[in-house]
């Protein structure tokens, strides 16, 4: 099989070579194996290969040789299929017959003349098939990159030095500014010609002071001058008949054949490409991406070896990089801590969406965030927004697209603050604030500096649609996209720049700030190593962790308390037990949850009343829950289900030491998840119910596939929205697929923590048995599906 040779063992499983992916166990590898990716890799490398063997390289060519003068050459030895040119030097061709006889009688031809040009043809080199991994390549990068800065970093005498170092190593060099300057003033001449008084006007990190060697230059084209200039000309009969604008400019432009006021952004920005391809010497690669946000063209330049971006409606970020602009000016330290974030974000694979499109952080959302820290300093560092607009004079006065964008153009009127913290500590301190934070119950506004509840935002959501439907013609601001992280821009009171972000992307942002946490509290972090080993920020900067971990590693997965998707009779429950609402709603998404895994999943479920996962992070967890002696009233208790406990003991001989009483016994009052009181352990812990899991079947895989099948529209019903049919997908699993050579035991604990703002359920997991090594990949699919489906099933409001 021609796979074969495709598919490595390694320690850790198996490693396909053409696709650059592990596999950890033979279920996983032979679903790749059927999987698209790499049959469409197979099919292109087979093509390829058919190429390569039908075609020959032609050199000596001169530029003004074209194609079909190449084509009808070579036609000679056969039929030719294709003619592909060295377009930028034109000094080589390569031309691909349909037959492999054709080939030979081309390069059995002692001399090839043609126009006078004596033609080299050799066959074509053989080069091997290899997918060029981006994110291979990239961690590799980063990783050089940190290799050659780590003694660098290490000789220096403090963190403060080292992130100072950081800054002058990555900062965008004079001449890569003027480079940048003088980029924008050839695209503004152009421009000019085609679009009248237009401008173009730089934003982002190449102009707010954060910009690193490479970064991106984005570019706003303001065309509102050019509106005015076209409505003028429009209105002048006469000019127009002459074809001549009053000031001389000829109207025999590009804006003859686009009138700007009724034009969509499409049509412009195509007219932009244009322009780019035709007129700007050194740009390549232009094409509109009109799917984003913000439609954009993109390029590239060749000499600058630089990306490019314009768009013709950012009006608000050329003001919000002034509003960077200035918090650099007002505060020394906000630089040092952007690069230092910037990069460990970027190591941590956090932030840097590829092509800008993605779940994780971009680097204005980071900075934003960076800068709320710092409003939340005690004292602050830096002023929010809503302080700076009160800083301003009457000149300073800016409002955009309907949006108060006024603050000082100078730092000077800004007050420094009295916040005196090195960046060492403010780095560390950065970790901590984001360790802890409450993004669930959250939005965080740079504006107000303060988290705002997100319960502000629901109902005012509900408001806004509620308005709506009384008043259809009335155009109302909608409420920002709200998600697992919610960061308000500073001036678009409606836009979440972390909008993009999934669950996924976001526990890994706050585990990464606890990673940070822990160790910014390490000597290593705060102090030089004398024997010359890596310290400081070498440490935090490494991908994997050189970083010591101090505990032993479990998976969680959250759910967090949203009364927002609840339904109405579940939120009459939980508003009638007061400020027990969060034992009732966590004893509700226990039993969701023992659903999800024992009915929909087909798992084998053995409870238990043991400190599974070690006194230490129960007790930890147990800490951090706001331990209450809440009791629920009888009318609540009566309605809760109780779990049913079925053994004592694991058929599979695993140790399970619990299981000691049926959790739906007792007769005391207060309730416990399972409608019984909460046993009261050493420091506050309260008991909850876990489960020792066997899985036999791999649940997890193609079920997508079986989805489509079971249903002709299988968008109408996305994955977890349908209890009855993700039990039917997984039953179709059990019955088609072959069992797990070794099941799979697994443990759950649910436990509650947060305060009354921030409930949230955290189930940790942790593999018991894993001979097959299918536990990463069935918590991966359980981290997206078991959230889903315990929301479902609170809707259903059955539990
Ligand atoms: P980036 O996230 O690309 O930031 O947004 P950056 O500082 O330029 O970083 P790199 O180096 O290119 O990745 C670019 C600019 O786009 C605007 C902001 O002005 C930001 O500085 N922007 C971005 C917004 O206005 N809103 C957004 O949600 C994102």
């Amino acid at each position: 099989m021609e796979t074969d040779s495709d598919i490595k063992t390694t320690a850790k499983g198996f490693y396909c070579t053409l696709c650059n992916v592990n596999l950890p166990n033979m279920p996983s590898l032979d679903q790749h194996v059927k999987g698209r990716k790499h049959k469409t890799l197979t099919t292109v490398r087979t093509s390829r290969k058919t190429q390569e063997e039908h075609s020959v390289f032609v050199g000596g060519i001169k530029p003004d040789i074209s194609q079909s003068d190449l084509a009808e050459y070579f036609q000679q030895f056969g039929p030719v299929t294709d003619v592909i040119m060295d377009k930028d030097k034109g000094v080589y061709a390569i031309v691909q017959f349909s037959e492999t006889e054709s080939l030979q009688a081309a390069l059995s031809c002692v001399e090839h003349q043609m126009r006078g040009l004596k033609l080299r043809v050799k066959p074509r080199e053989k080069k091997e098939f290899k997918l060029i991994s981006k994110k291979k390549n990239d961690s590799q990068n980063l990783q050089q990159v940190l290799d050659r800065l780590k003694p660098e970093l290490c000789q220096l005498a403090s963190v403060d030095a080292q992130m100072q170092y950081v800054v002058e190593k990555f900062q965008l060099g004079e001449n890569e500014k003027k480079a940048r300057g003088l980029l924008v003033q050839l695209l503004q001449e152009v421009f000019i010609e085609f679009f009248p008084d237009s401008q173009i006007l730089p934003f982002g990190s190449s102009v707010n002071t954060f910009g690193i060697h490479s970064c991106d230059l984005d570019l706003f084209l303001d065309l509102e001058n050019t509106k005015v200039f076209q409505a003028r000309a429009k209105s002048t009969t006469e000019q127009a008949v002459e074809g001549m604008s009053d000031d001389g400019r000829s109207e025999d432009s590009i804006l003859s054949d686009i009138d700007l006021s009724t034009a969509s952004q499409a049509e412009i920005l195509d007219l932009v490409a244009i322009i780019l391809r035709r007129c700007v010497p050194s740009v390549h690669k232009v094409h509109v991406v009109s799917s984003a946000r913000l439609p954009v063209v993109k390029f590239h330049h060749k000499e600058l070896n630089l990306q490019g971006d314009i768009t013709i409606n950012n009006r608000l970020a050329v003001r919000n990089t002034r509003f960077l602009q200035l918090c650099s000016g007002v505060e020394d330290r906000l630089r040092p801590l952007v690069y230092t974030i910037r990069y460990w974000a970027k190591q941590k694979q956090l932030a840097g969406n590829p092509s800008g499109a993605g779940p994780l952080l971009n680097n204005y959302a980071l900075t934003l965030l960076i800068i709320f820290f710092l409003q939340n300093c005690e004292p602050a560092v830096l002023p929010t927004v809503d302080q700076l607009k009160e800083m301003a004079c009457e000149e300073e006065h800016c409002v955009l697209e309907g949006w108060n964008c006024t603050f000082p153009s100078q730092p000077i009127a800004v007050p420094p603050s009295k916040n005196t913290q090195d960046l060492c500590t403010l780095l560390a301190g950065f970790f901590t604030f984001y360790a802890k934070f409450d993004f669930a119950s959250s939005v965080i506004s740079v504006r107000e500096g303060r988290a705002v509840p997100i319960t502000d935002f629901l109902s005012k959501n509900k408001e806004e649609a509620a308005l709506q439907e009384e008043q259809p013609t009335m155009i109302s601001p909608h409420g920002p996209k709200l998600g697992p992280l919610n960061l308000l821009d500073p001036f678009e009171l409606s836009h979440n720049v972390a909008g993009n972000l999934n669950e996924r992307s976001q526990r890994s942002f706050q585990r990464e700030c606890q990673e940070g946490e822990k160790y910014c509290r390490s000597l290593q972090y705060q102090h030089k190593s004398t024997k010359g080993k890596s310290w400081g920020l070498v440490r935090l900067f490494t991908p994997n962790g050189d970083v010591p971990h101090t505990k032993t590693e479990h998976l969680t997965i959250t759910i967090p308390f949203k009364s927002a998707l609840l339904p109405e009779g579940l939120c009459n429950q939980l508003q009638m037990v007061g400020d027990s609402f969060r034992l009732l709603w966590f004893q509700k998404v226990s039993s969701a949850v023992e659903e999800v895994l024992k009915s929909v999943l087909r798992c084998q479920l053995f409870p238990s009343t043991d400190t599974v996962f070690g006194r230490d992070s129960a007790v930890d967890a147990a800490e951090e829950m706001e331990t209450t002696s809440a009791s629920l009233n009888t009318s609540t208790n009566d309605s809760c289900d109780s779990v049913e406990c079925k053994s004592e003991a694991s058929p599979l001989g695993t140790a399970v030491v619990g299981a000691k009483r049926p959790l739906s016994s007792g007769s005391d009052d207060s309730v416990s998840p399972q409608g019984k009181k909460p046993r009261l352990a050493r420091r506050g812990r309260l008991e909850f119910p876990h489960w020792l899991c066997v899985q036999k079947h791999i649940v997890w895989a193609g079920r997508r596939k079986v989805r489509r099948e079971l249903i002709k529209d299988a968008d109408s019903s996305p994955e977890g929205s349908c209890v009855e049919l993700e039990s039917q997908v997984t039953a179709h699993i059990t019955e088609k697929e072959p069992e797990l050579k070794e099941p799979l035991e697994f443990r759950v604990q649910p436990q509650m923590v947060g305060g009354t703002e921030s409930t949230r359920a955290v189930l940790k997991m942790e593999p018991v048995s894993d001979k097959a090594g299918a536990f990463q990949d069935f918590f991966h699919f359980l981290e997206a599906f078991l959230p889903k489906m315990v929301e479902t099933l609170l809707k259903k409001d059955s539990l």
